[in-house]
């Protein structure tokens, strides 16, 4: 983190070289205070007003952090939640040098997508995170529909696509000490006013972008804000524990239900499955070849049909 600060730091060209050398000297809670202070200006596409301004919310996006360019959203989430943030603090950056994506994969970031990622004290045990990524998906979805685009599908467990090609990508991470959850970061990539050729070649297939849906460029500001609205109502129903009513908006949406799939659990063989529906705890129900049903917890599926 350290590294990371002092290299934000000169690319800004804020400090000389001496006072870096000062700065590494910093103890652990004047780091904090500094990327806390680097992240209070706008930069050029992000803008702290044009979020704010009208933000019908009331803790989602009270507190942001707006960076030029940061390695991960979730990763200064991560450290900024030990150092004395409001629960629903934003942290946006333009750009992600090292940016994750889930199974340990890397996250393509290139300038133009929305990069950011919400601190939560959400109270809740592990088996309730699965339905925080699922409410995710939903709020983005919501989102996508309120700028226009036409039906945005939620892919299991947090892909969201639209004509079948994945526009966004979501990863929650939970930051707990023993056994217990201090804070819940929620990150989200939204490729909004990208080309698909700004990916790597083996990406481009499966990608898409709001630019090209929507066949202009959106105001990323404007996205941020609906988003930060639609996932505050979302949590409400989520504390509010009536998680049947996230599972039917999720399932409204659903572009795996229905589906023949190949389900790829973590240290699990492969297999097929016919997905019948999603339980109660955001698992996916598959139906295997023999006719047994499986619960799918984590992991991924691959549309075969
Ligand atoms: C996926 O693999 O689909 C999840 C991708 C999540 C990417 C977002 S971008 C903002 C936040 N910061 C990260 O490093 N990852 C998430």
């Amino acid at each position: 983190m350290q590294d990371e600060i002092v290299k934000l730091l000169k690319k800004e060209n804020k400090i000389s070289d001496e006072t870096i050398n000062e700065i590494k000297n910093f103890d652990v809670n004047d780091f904090s205070n500094v990327v806390k202070e680097l992240g209070k200006e706008d930069t050029e596409y992000i803008k702290q007003s044009e979020i704010t301004e009208g933000l019908d919310t009331s803790y989602i996006g009270k507190e942001l952090y707006i960076y030029k360019e940061v390695s991960s959203t979730n990763t200064v989430a991560k450290f900024l939640s030990r150092h004395g943030v409001e629960n629903g603090t934003v942290i946006i950056s333009e750009k992600q040098t090292k940016a994750k994506g889930r199974s340990g994969k890397s996250w393509e970031s290139p300038l133009g997508g929305v990069w950011l990622s919400i601190i939560l004290n959400p109270n809740v045990d592990h088996s309730r995170l699965p339905l925080i990524t699922l409410s995710t998906g939903v709020a983005v979805a919501k989102t996508l529909e309120r700028i226009g685009v036409d039906n945005p599908e939620i892919k299991w467990p947090n892909d969201i696509m639209i004509n079948g090609k994945k526009v966004c990508g979501i990863l929650t991470e939970a930051v707990a000490k023993f056994n217990t959850i201090e804070n819940v970061i929620v990150g989200v990539g939204i490729d909004a006013n990208l080309e698909v050729n700004d990916f790597p070649k083996e990406l481009q297939d499966g990608t898409t972008t709001l630019k090209k849906e929507l066949g202009r460029e959106g105001n990323e500001n404007l996205l941020i804000k609906i988003f930060l609205e639609e996932f505050e109502k979302i949590a409400k129903i989520f504390y509010e524990k009536d998680y049947e009513l996230i599972l039917k908006e999720w399932r409204k949406r659903s572009y795996t239900i229905g589906k023949i799939v190949e389900v790829r659990e973590p240290f699990n063989t492969y297999y097929d499955a016919y997905v019948v529906g999603i339980g109660k705890e955001g698992a996916l129900i598959v139906e295997k070849i023999d006719g047994s049903l499986e619960k799918v917890i984590s992991g991924e599926c691959i549309i075969k049909n």
